[in-house]
């Protein structure tokens, strides 16, 4: 199984890169997790719908291989990140040809106690507008302490591993189940 893990935030240090490196590493051996960047997106514009992009093009193609689709995403000011929000746009257009209606799963890092709570419960509302197919439970709301992942998205606590192991596999489990 194939699954594209888009990454909401652009940052060269971001905790949210650190935890979805250690959900590539704890995934089942047949569930392959490859990085969808949005970093090179430009800003969404209708007016080029008649000629998209190559990179969005490419980055849509992408999504096409996919059997499913991981968000892992920050906070920002109680929502996504406008990259996220901006690789979303693309991929739902022009009408009609959008390509995010997959089985999808959201997961999210902050060093507040709510861990991406709210942004969430955002982008699981703006899924389900597509008729991506999300998983509900297990949830992942993950408080970021420095030392709860390391730069190479090694974990130093086995509770932590362990949940996160549980999280990943739940999750391949539910996209090969909407699959079949
Ligand atoms: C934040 N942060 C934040 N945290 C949170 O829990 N809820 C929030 O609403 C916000 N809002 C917010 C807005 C903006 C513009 C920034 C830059 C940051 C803090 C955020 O969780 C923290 O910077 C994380 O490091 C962001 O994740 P990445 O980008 O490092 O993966």
């Amino acid at each position: 199984m194939k699954i594209g893990m888009i990454i909401g935030s652009l940052s060269s240090q971001s905790i949210n890169r650190r935890l979805a490196m250690a959900l590539q590493r704890l995934a089942p051996e047949d569930c392959e997790i490859l990085e969808i960047p949005i970093s090179s997106l430009p800003l969404y514009n209708y007016d080029l719908d008649d000629n998209f992009p190559a990179v969005a093009r490419e980055f849509k193609s992408a999504i096409e291989q996919c059997d499913g689709l991981l968000y892992v995403t920050p906070e920002y000011n109680r929502s996504i990140p406008g990259a996220l929000k901006n690789a979303i746009d693309w991929a739902s257009r022009p009408a009609g040809q959008g390509v995010l209606g997959r089985p999808s799963g959201v997961i999210g890092t902050s060093p507040g106690m709510i861990g991406t709570a709210l942004a969430q419960q955002h982008l699981k509302g703006i899924l389900l507008f597509f008729n991506a197919p999300v998983m509900g439970q297990p949830e992942g709301y993950i408080q970021f302490t420095p030392e709860v992942i390391d730069a190479e998205g090694n974990i130093e606590n086995a509770g932590t591993e362990n949940f996160l192991r549980g999280w990943v596999t739940s999750f391949c489990g539910f996209v090969a189940r909407q699959s079949r």
